[in-house]
């Protein structure tokens, strides 16, 4: 008997209702980003646009920030929708400390992006890093806000942990609260200031690729494991099977890969060797991350074919957001990211828009698409639906996001490829080359395009908000009819 959903889900537990409370912060941050985008896409094509108001250097302060804030929240949303589903614990141990801390983490969130909007930046002392930012890219918050950050993290692990504890213990669940305890140990290797920016690059880099490359690469096969088993009824000692081995993998090619950050920083040159091994097996995991969904997938079609009914997925918009996810997470991170990871190659690519090419892939195919599945899922069990499928709205979003984003990848590539022959090898990277490939046609159009096709993305935003607005209530609907 094929049934469409895995019986033991809790549709009705605070957990959940916390998870949506996140995900709602979460989608807003998103929208920020995205306007955000747009003004710094804009001031690529007019530099005076908001000049000695709204700098670019603000914008996209602002615009990467929001970015990861809102992945952050979204993923603390996502542990507490699966929480109650993979323990069988209804209510966590600590749910009123957690609703604490989230009214905590929002109201600090709310005064760093206030301060990074009016004040933006402040004179080279001490005073700045503690009050207006930090000045490390993607992770700008002020100490004060770091520091505060830190304790609201210890809080939700607690609530994760001691919940995970008196629960029953899924071979998920265990990856996922082993995880957690790496990725948020690892925002410390941020915190900590030196003059030298070498060192203090060193440590940088520990946080994000260590994040985007393994602990948060994690993080989401532990998601899509969960999400497989509840949209397709996917059988759990296949997926935590997968899951176990991504993991081995992951770790085992993610944790030096971290050499690819040090080719240029003034690090040892045993780095090279180091970075280049290890970062090139990185698209290894990614490839068997994308076999698994796709096999999962064919697996459940097969069976629905063999008892001659439709497949029955629980979730529509859910299974097509991970199944972009299996595909953006190959080609942003696995693909655009070998592309320029061998020194060889990095050394003309370094800094390049190539490299803006490849976060914007990476960062929306690997995390982006299966953060906002978790969010129908969400939406799936605050309304207690059985079934929901996709509508024109989800349709429309999920298409349009998605070419909005490969369409501004593939204009910056090309932006990239230009500034490889151009700036770097034909004029040998100097101050002056850099203005020269800037204002040629081919650098030019690129980044017109690329702003064509942040607009895209934004409309397929709008169509999301929308939908996620109202396709709970829709649904909801129809199946009471
Ligand atoms: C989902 C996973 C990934 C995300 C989100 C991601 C994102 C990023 C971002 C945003 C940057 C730019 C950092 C900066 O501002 O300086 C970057 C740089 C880089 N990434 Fe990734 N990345 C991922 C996976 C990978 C993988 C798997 C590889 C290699 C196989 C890779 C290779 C590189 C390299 C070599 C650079 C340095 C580029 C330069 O020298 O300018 N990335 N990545
Ligand atoms: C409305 C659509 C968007 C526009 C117009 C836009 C525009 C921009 C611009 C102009 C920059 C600065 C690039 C530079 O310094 O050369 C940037 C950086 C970045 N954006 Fe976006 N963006 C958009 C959407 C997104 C999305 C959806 C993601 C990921 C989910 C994303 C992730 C990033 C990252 C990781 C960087 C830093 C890249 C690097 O340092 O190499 N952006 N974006
Ligand atoms: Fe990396």
């Amino acid at each position: 008997m094929l049934s469409s959903i895995k019986t033991n889900v809790i549709q009705d537990s605070p957990s959940k209702k916390l998870a949506m409370m996140y995900f709602r912060v979460a989608l807003v941050l998103f929208g920020a980003q995205l306007l955000m985008g747009l003004i710094a896409g804009l001031q690529f094509l007019y530099p005076s646009f908001l000049y000695g108001i709204f700098d670019f250097s603000v914008s996209r302060m602002v615009h990467i920030n929001a970015l990861v804030v809102w992945m952050l929240y979204a993923m603390i949303g996502a542990v507490y929708l699966m929480l109650p589903d993979e323990t069988g614990v209804r209510v966590p141990v600590a749910i009123g400390l957690g609703k604490l801390a989230f009214w905590v983490l929002t109201a600090a969130v709310t005064v760093v992006v206030l301060v990074y909007i009016f004040i933006q930046v402040g004179p080279g002392k001490e005073s700045t890093i503690w009050f207006i930012n930090e000045g490390r890219e993607y992770l700008e918050a002020p100490r004060w806000a770091d520091i505060g950050i830190v304790v609201v993290v210890l809080i939700f692990y607690a609530n994760v942990f001691f919940t995970y504890l008196k629960g029953e213990k899924t071979g998920i669940m265990t990856v996922m609260v082993a995880d957690l305890m790496a990725l948020a140990g690892l925002y410390l290797a941020g915190m900590f200031f030196t003059d030298n920016i070498s060192m203090d690059q060193y440590w940088w880099w520990w946080v994000i690729h260590l994040w985007v490359e393994a602990t948060w690469e994690v993080f989401v096969g532990a998601l899509a494991a969960y999400g497989l088993i509840r949209v397709i009824n996917a059988k759990r000692e296949i997926v935590e099977m997968w899951l176990w081995i991504e993991v081995l993998m992951l770790f085992g090619s993610g944790i030096l890969g971290l050499g690819h950050h040090y080719f240029w920083i003034g690090t040892p040159e045993y780095w090279w060797e180091i970075g280049a091994l290890f970062s090139a097996l990185e698209p290894v995991p990614l490839v068997a991350m994308f076999v698994h969904v796709l096999y999962d997938w064919g697996k459940e079609q097969g069976h629905a074919d063999a008892h001659g009914k439709g497949t029955a997925i629980a979730n529509g918009p859910v299974m097509a957001w991970i199944s972009i996810n299996a595909f953006g997470n190959f080609l942003g991170a696995g693909i655009w990211g070998f592309f320029h990871t061998l020194p060889q190659v990095n050394i003309y690519t370094h800094g390049s828009q190539f490299t803006a090419a490849h976060g914007h892939l990476a960062f929306f195919g690997a995390y982006a698409t299966i953060l906002i599945g978790m969010m129908y899922l969400g939406i799936q069990d605050s309304y207690g639906i059985h079934r929901m499928k996709a509508t024109f709205k989800s349709k429309m979003a999920m298409f349009l996001i998605t070419f909005g984003v490969v369409g501004m990848t593939v204009a910056l590539t090309i932006a990239g490829y230009e500034q490889v022959l151009v700036e770097r090898a034909e004029l040998g990277a100097g101050w002056q080359a850099y203005f020269t490939a800037q204002n040629l046609p081919w650098y030019i159009q690129a980044q017109i395009w690329r702003e064509i096709m942040g607009v895209v993305t934004f409309v397929g935003f709008l169509y999301l908000v929308w939908d996620l607005l109202t396709i709970g209530k829709t649904a909801k609907a129809a199946e009471e009819a």
